[in-house]
């Protein structure tokens, strides 16, 4: 799964006076999201090139774990993109995505995650100008945000592997 990174687009200057770039992982459905990206990309679209993207066969796949998981890992930014409603291959993938990325965005507002940092959009494969509009926008905004430093953020709410242990002796 992770190998399945696009052909980065054409870069794009920071805008000035920022030159720290963010990490942001996409994760994209490969009926639409993956195609309408892969139409920004062929039509040589400029957008900036810091999304990574993973490919996925239905953002009804995209289980909440897989994106607190790129977080934890080093992301500054995680979108997930995925058919529009009426257009999923498997019928109502896109459905059950509807229903989890508000309540995730909840929990990852809940873990100290600014609410730019997760983005979920739906993108058809003819929306290629779409798509390099969403990742200039996102990527903006996690510039403006800054690193995320997960580490940091677990410890100071004393959240999973970050807890600090020295209250109980370790
Ligand atoms: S196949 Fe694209 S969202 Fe289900």
């Amino acid at each position: 799964m992770a190998d399945q990174v696009l052909t980065k687009p054409a870069q794009v200057a920071a805008p000035k006076g920022l030159t720290w770039q963010p990490r942001i992982i996409g994760f994209l459905c490969y009926w639409c999201s993956y195609t309408g990206a892969d139409m920004a990309g062929t039509a040589r679209m400029k957008y900036p090139a810091n999304v990574d993207i993973i490919r996925l066969m239905c953002s009804g796949r995209i289980d909440p774990e897989l994106i607190t998981s790129a977080f934890s890992h080093g992301a500054d930014g995680v979108l997930v993109c995925g058919c529009h409603i009426g257009d999923c291959h498997y019928i109502a993938g896109n459905h059950r995505t509807m229903a989890r990325m508000p309540l995730l965005k909840r929990i990852l507002l809940d873990l100290g995650i600014e609410d730019e940092r997760f983005r979920h959009e739906w993108v058809s494969a003819a929306e290629g100008e779409k798509f390099a509009e969403i990742v200039r926008e996102m990527t903006e905004q996690v510039q403006r945000l800054g690193p995320l430093n997960h580490p940091q953020i677990m410890r100071d709410r004393g959240v999973g592997h970050g807890m600090d242990l020295k209250p109980w002796g370790e």
